[in-house]
């Protein structure tokens, strides 16, 4: 192995430096490899300067910082790539300018860390010859084949701080707090930061709610003399029979983008004569300095994606299994998204405490 490319596809997440930093020190000292970094995704095989050397100064003091020293581009999809022709948008396939450039630049292995749609790409750019290995990436713990992605605990973290905050207001009050969290349609951070945070409600998007069941239990700690509440609304949640609520819709780039359910709740509850307020976490879940537990992941992940570079494992990712860090094939990460079991001890566990989900 001579060299190799690292590239961070998606939004970012704390850890993609350290994962960086890892693969760079890996790679040089125990295989005196090359590393280049492509920057902003997938992008930077189609941009002036896209590409970059990695030695081990660049990778120096990554460790606690949050983003990634490579750019992201969340909606950088090489098969879809929006260019302005003719003064029109329109949209063009790039991806075998990527198989080119890893041609041109002779790379052994392309190391791609990213979400589900990043390793969707990935897996679908080995199909045309990529040498590819994917990392996985998201606060959102939503891929498939790894018990955790790095950047969720770290998101957990800030969210469950954020309900311990709360509760200091709630408790004050005598008020209803709502903290919408990010997870798109995956329910883990409101789940894991409601638990942790001792959220009385938590709404999950695998569980859908009923109004009428959040205010039941809203009411019923008030007459047990628990006069606030804390409500853990998943951006993704949705009524029974309802639809999960948009703050703008999708089109042919960008997906449609959640928020918005909080607010709902909040409004809700307030009608009902509960007097509440609302607040959306949002990209504080994501930015600064990654948890020890995420570094500590995220390290071990970057690692280990170098020494399957040199087995010529392609098209599989790093992942987390019973506390080893093992490898899966990317066709059965893209096959079926992770979502939150709903019959799994972390919701039984939350349902004996006394935790309403708003599902019955
Ligand atoms: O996938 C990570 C995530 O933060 C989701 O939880 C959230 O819905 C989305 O990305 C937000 O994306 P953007 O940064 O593009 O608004």
């Amino acid at each position: 192995m001579k060299r190799i490319g690292i590239l961070t596809g998606g939004g970012d997440a704390p850890g993609l430096n350290a994962v960086i930093r890892a693969a760079v020190k890996t790679a040089i000292y125990e295989y005196d490899c090359e590393v280049f970094g492509i920057r902003n995704g997938y992008d930077g095989f189609v941009e002036t300067n896209g590409i970059v050397p990695l030695s081990i100064d660049s990778v120096r003091g990554l460790l606690p910082r949050g983003g990634t020293i490579l750019g992201a581009a969340n909606r950088g999809n090489p098969y879809a790539r929006k260019i302005v022709r003719d003064d029109k948008e329109t949209l063009i396939d790039v991806s075998d300018e990527i198989i080119k450039g890893i041609e041109r630049l002779e790379m052994d292995a392309l190391l791609i860390l990213g979400g589900d749609g990043t390793l969707h790409i990935a897996h679908e750019l080995y199909k045309k010859g990529a040498p590819i290995i994917g990392v996985p990436k998201t606060i959102d713990n939503d891929i498939s084949g790894t018990e955790l992605a790095f950047g969720f605990d770290t998101a957990v973290g800030i969210a469950t701080e954020a309900l311990d905050r709360l509760h200091t207001t709630a408790e004050s009050h005598h008020r209803v707090m709502v903290l919408e969290l990010m997870g798109r349609d995956a329910g883990f951070i409101a789940l894991h930061a409601g638990v942790a945070g001792g959220a009385d409600v938590i709404l999950i998007p695998e569980l859908p709610f009923k109004f009428e069941n959040i205010l039941a239990e809203v009411r019923r700690r008030v007459e047990a003399g628990y006069l606030f509440s804390i409500v853990a609304v998943s951006e993704g949640a949705k009524p029974r029979g309802g639809k999960q609520v948009f703050s703008r819709s999708g089109d042919d780039i960008y997906v449609p983008r959640l928020g918005g359910i909080g607010q709902q709740v909040g409004g809700y509850i307030e009608k009902q004569g509960f007097e509440s307020r609302v607040t959306v976490l949002g990209h504080l879940q994501r930015g600064g300095s990654p948890s020890s537990f995420d570094r500590w992941l995220a390290t071990r992940f970057g690692a280990a994606a170098v020494r399957l570079a040199a087995q010529r494992k392609f098209d599989h990712m790093v992942a987390l299994r019973a506390g080893q860090i093992v490898d899966v094939p990317l066709a059965e990460v893209t096959a079926t998204a992770k979502r939150v079991d709903v019959n799994d001890d972390a919701i039984i566990t939350a349902r004996g405490m006394g935790v309403s989900f708003g599902d019955d």
